[in-house]
């Protein structure tokens, strides 16, 4: 939900944002802006659209002597996607300009106020209340940064914003509550950005930030304060060890392509350290010390969520944990039954889902112990949570999920051999043999992405036309028939529903006809006969079928997409990168934006 990025330092500064911008672009792209300082004047430039349109409009401007400066990508939440509502947005003398991701609940309020004053409003966003509240502030307090720590403790709801002003050329402000914000700092040069990769090939050297936090960087310092006191925070600058080219897509058309193709090595980074082939050994030293719990609560959002219910089945299985699986954004407006031995595992890539985050903190508040599942590092959900088991998948840009769900699944696996050993409850044989497995998937997957890559192109082609399919699975092929459906809708725009495939006589069999394909996760597993008699019910009424299925599996189908065989649980995994594939292709061919759909945005950080 928007990239922000504020640089000081010695480089002109508007290539570099608009460099870091392309790289937050999977935030937000229906709209894009930068602001820098020239000869101390603030100059502002907006375009509605993606990036590329911003650039254009700057190829026509001096932006040469600036050496700071900010930049915003835009997923609009209040007002229309077009140029007036695009940040950065400004003050009425145009000396103050502000960057903002999030939703501050109180502006129409803040703006009566304001109003009365004798500020004017120019658009329809809540953001543009910040920087007149700043002006206002000026007056009160003297100085800029008095006179945002005085606005701040005005803002309700949730932001990250990045400040420059006329008055203080050079200097950056940023600052946060419940929305993304780290800095970078490098060598005669300091970065503040909505994530990490937007300041990757400058430096590696990070410095989270906390809610409440407030931050000053020019080109050669930097320093963090608690927004509501104005005291001195001391921070520790973490290294990190992503690498600019996991931030790029190294030779594929697409960062979704270059992301599934990155599951074999997902799979085995997430495993290394945790399994021990030879000895069969399963460690998870993130919980070393905490009790298993005699239930646990997964909470997530979208194809986390998936990952969740696929998750249940195996913790169930070799754990004997019950689990209870729920949406995030329905979890957290309940009052859920949680006794006092159980846990709380927020399940989430990004680590700053507003819902999920919700869900978290609710919990913490009665006591209840929280496991995060995270990829990115240092996000909110893995700060907040009592033990983070980070996912190891790498930066993943595309904003259809693929190889962060791949990672949760592996991780998910390894937290339940893991409490199944730890409880007597898993056979040493299992535990043997799911290892031996689980280390065998990435030479597996690596061997059939490009044929499947081949056939979802194919098969993708040939299902062009259709406007709706049904995804069918069942056990825990149920998870990734709503996880096959979730993708073909998001990228390809073709409406897709997923159901457990025994659940279709209660009513989506309506639909059956020859114009709507069924999608069936048809795998050679011991629910496979009910998965044959519920595609014979398809095809009673003349309904199209593709089956998804493994070779010499007696499947009866339309088209037949054979793929790998793995074992148990784990065949979730040759199918996972199949889903996806058949998704991309689709919208590829489709000439739909694959990396960065219309309406979505990555990080889902508002409710
Ligand atoms: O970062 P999270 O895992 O918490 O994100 C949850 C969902 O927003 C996310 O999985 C979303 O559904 C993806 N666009 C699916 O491809």
């Amino acid at each position: 939900m928007c990239g922000i990025i504020g640089y000081s330092g010695h480089r002109p500064a508007v290539p570099v944002i608009i460099e870091g911008l392309r790289r937050l672009e999977y935030r937000g792209y229906d709209s894009a802006g930068v602001a820098f300082v020239q000869n101390r004047e603030l100059s502002i430039i907006r375009a509605p659209g993606k990036l590329r349109e911003l650039e254009k409009k700057l190829e026509c401007v001096n932006v040469s002597i600036a050496t700071s400066g900010m930049g915003h990508t835009r997923w609009a939440t209040h007002g229309l996607p077009n140029e007036t509502n695009a940040h950065p947005h400004r003050d009425g003398d145009q000396r103050i300009a502000v960057v903002h991701n999030g939703i501050i609940e109180n502006y129409l309020e803040l703006r009566e106020r304001l109003g009365a004053k004798g500020h004017t409003f120019v658009t329809q966003t809540d953001t543009e209340t910040i920087p007149h509240l700043i002006a206002e502030g000026l007056k009160e307090q003297g100085d800029l940064f008095h006179a945002l720590g005085w606005a701040l403790a005005q803002l309700e709801g949730a932001y990250a914003v990045v400040v420059v002003s006329a008055e203080e050329p050079g200097v950056v402000y940023g600052a946060r509550k419940s929305s993304p914000l780290v800095m970078g700092t490098g060598t005669g040069e300091n970065f503040i950005a909505s994530d990490i990769p937007a300041f990757l090939p400058y430096t590696r050297d990070v410095v989270f930030l906390e809610d409440g936090e407030l931050v000053r960087i020019d080109a050669n310092s930097w320093q963090v304060f608690d927004a509501a006191t104005l005291a001195p925070v001391k921070k520790t600058v973490q290294h990190i060890s992503w690498d600019v080219q996991a931030a790029q897509k190294g030779g594929f058309k697409h960062f979704m392509l270059k992301e599934i193709f990155e599951q074999p090595r997902v799979v085995a980074d997430c495993l290394a350290g945790r399994v021990d082939r030879c000895s069969s050994a399963v460690r998870l030293p993130e919980l070393d010390g905490m009790a298993i719990p005699e239930r646990l609560h997964i909470v997530a959002c979208g194809t986390s969520f998936h990952a969740g219910l696929w998750g249940k089945l195996l913790l169930e299985t070799w754990a004997q944990v019950p689990v209870s699986v729920e949406i995030a954004s329905e979890f957290r407006y309940r009052s859920p039954l949680v006794g006092g031995r159980d846990a709380v595992l927020a399940i989430s890539q990004s680590g700053e889902t507003a819902d999920t985050l919700a869900g978290l903190r609710l919990m913490k508040e009665r006591g209840v112990p929280v496991i995060g599942l995270c990829n990115v590092v240092g996000s909110s959900i893995a700060r907040e949570a009592d033990r983070v088991v980070y996912t190891q998948a790498g930066p993943e840009i595309s904003v259809a999920s693929t190889k962060a769900m791949c990672s949760q699944l592996t991780a998910l696996a390894v937290l339940a051999l893991h409490w199944g050993e730890a409880r007597g409850v898993l056979g040493a044989e299992t535990r043997a043999r799911a290892v031996a497995e689980l280390c065998s998937l990435p030479d597996l997957l690596d061997g059939a992405l490009p044929a499947m890559r081949e056939r979802a192109a194919e098969l993708a082609r040939e299902y062009s036309e259709a406007a709706s399919f049904l995804y069918l699975g069942r056990g825990h092929c149920y998870p990734l028939a709503l996880e096959g459906a979730l993708k073909l809708k998001e990228i390809s725009y073709i409406h897709a529903e997923g159901y457990a495939a025994g659940e279709m006589k209660h009513g989506p069999i309506a639909l059956i006809d020859p114009r709507f394909p069924t999608f069936a996760l048809a795998l050679d597993d011991e629910l496979l006969p009910k998965v044959v008699s519920n595609l014979q019910e398809v095809q009673a009424r003349h309904g199209r079928i593709l089956a998804l299925t493994n070779e010499g599996a007696r499947v009866t189908a339309d088209d037949v997409w054979n793929i790998p065989r793995a074992w148990g649980p784990l065949a979730a995994f040759p199918a996972l990168p199949a889903l996806q594939l058949f998704a991309y292709e689709m919208a590829d061919y489709l000439g739909k934006d694959v990396d960065q759909p219309r309406n979505l945005a990555k990080s889902v950080t508002v409710e």
